[in-house]
């Protein structure tokens, strides 16, 4: 039979930390003032099964209450809610600085970190990442970062975001505890990391994959704007139809089901869509439906 085998177990991370489901939930949109509202997105998650939260110290930047406000509005749900702490894997990230753009040199990232841990009123974060490489750091001295933060107790893990394959092993190189995690935009939008090496490293090394975007930033959702668009939901909609699934369920059971695990980071801050994530758990799909997804969004078939 060509059923693929869609792992949505529950497995552990983090030494400590609660175990993750298949999906995990980002922060990027998480804006506004109104705790009791933050709280409620951040409840509808955990309804869905989801504990891994996903935030960056830059999320609010370009909004109303600018850069840290993300973390900022977060710490303020934890702390209104005691508890919630320890039902979650903390994950958030630093090394962005506009308008520099990047900072990861000296002490930066450790500085970065200890803003971070204010923000969201905890004393450890589960999961620190480096945002995008700053191409002026030697892998040495983010390394050197990293493990002080580690040594301090001031992070468990450490994983990065929008590294290349090589990027990840020159890290590697210098630091002396094994990297976690990577965070690659992947959708079904978004297939790069199916061929530069990203996921096969995945694979290679046993590094656990966030995706990023996983909708394509809602662009799946829409109206099909662009020829491409319209051809890969046409592709997620025929699994979905058969499935009695939602189209944004099958966009994730897509990227859960490649070998490498991908955890997708849920966007929406829209309670009933939070939850509705979890549906991905039961989509079914054929080997041949997901290369009809590829084959979509590549616009020619396979060689
Ligand atoms: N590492 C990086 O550089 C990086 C970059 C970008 C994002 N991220 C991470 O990835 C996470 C997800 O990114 P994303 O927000 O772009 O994810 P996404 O899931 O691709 O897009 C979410 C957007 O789609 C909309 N949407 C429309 N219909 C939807 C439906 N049926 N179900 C769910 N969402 C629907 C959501 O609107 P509503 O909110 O109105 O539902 C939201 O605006 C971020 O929060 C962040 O943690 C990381």
């Amino acid at each position: 039979m060509d059923q693929l085998m869609i792992n949505a177990a529950v497995r552990p991370l983090i030494d400590g930390a609660p175990a993750v489901s298949a999906l995990g939930w980002g922060m990027w949109r998480y804006h506004g003032d109104d705790v009791a509202a933050a709280t409620a997105r951040s409840m509808a998650a955990l309804e869905a099964g989801i504990t891994l939260f996903d935030t960056a110290d830059i999320y609010g930047f370009g909004h109303e209450h600018g850069f840290g406000a993300a973390e900022a509005l977060f710490g303020r749900v934890l702390k209104a809610n005691p508890g919630l702490r320890d039902r979650i894997v903390l994950a958030t990230k630093g090394g962005i600085q506009p308008p520099i753009p990047y900072h990861q040199r000296g002490n930066r990232l450790v500085e970065c970190c200890e803003a971070s841990l204010r923000r969201l009123n905890v004393d450890c974060i589960d999961l620190y990442q480096v945002h995008r490489p700053d191409l002026l750091a030697h892998p040495a001295e983010v390394a050197a970062a990293l493990d002080r933060l580690r040594q301090q107790g001031k992070i468990k893990a450490a994983g990065v975001s929008n590294y290349t394959a090589a990027q990840v092993a020159a890290l590697s190189a210098h630091l002396p505890f094994p990297l976690l995690s990577i965070q690659p935009e992947f959708s079904p939008l978004h297939i790069d990391p199916l061929f530069d090496g990203v996921l096969d490293q995945a694979l290679e090394r046993g590094l656990t994959v966030l995706t990023w975007s996983p909708l394509g930033g809602g662009n799946l959702l829409g109206d099909a704007g662009d020829e491409r668009t319209g051809r890969v939901a046409a592709a997620l909609d025929a699994i979905a139809i058969r499935q009695g699934a939602t189209r944004a369920a099958v966009a994730y059971a897509w990227a859960i089901a490649h070998p490498a695990r991908p955890i997708p980071l849920v966007g929406s801050q829209t309670p009933a869509r939070i939850r509705e994530a979890a549906d991905a758990f039961t989509v079914q799909m054929t080997g041949a439906e997901w290369y009809a997804v590829l084959v979509a969004a590549r616009g020619q078939p396979m060689p």
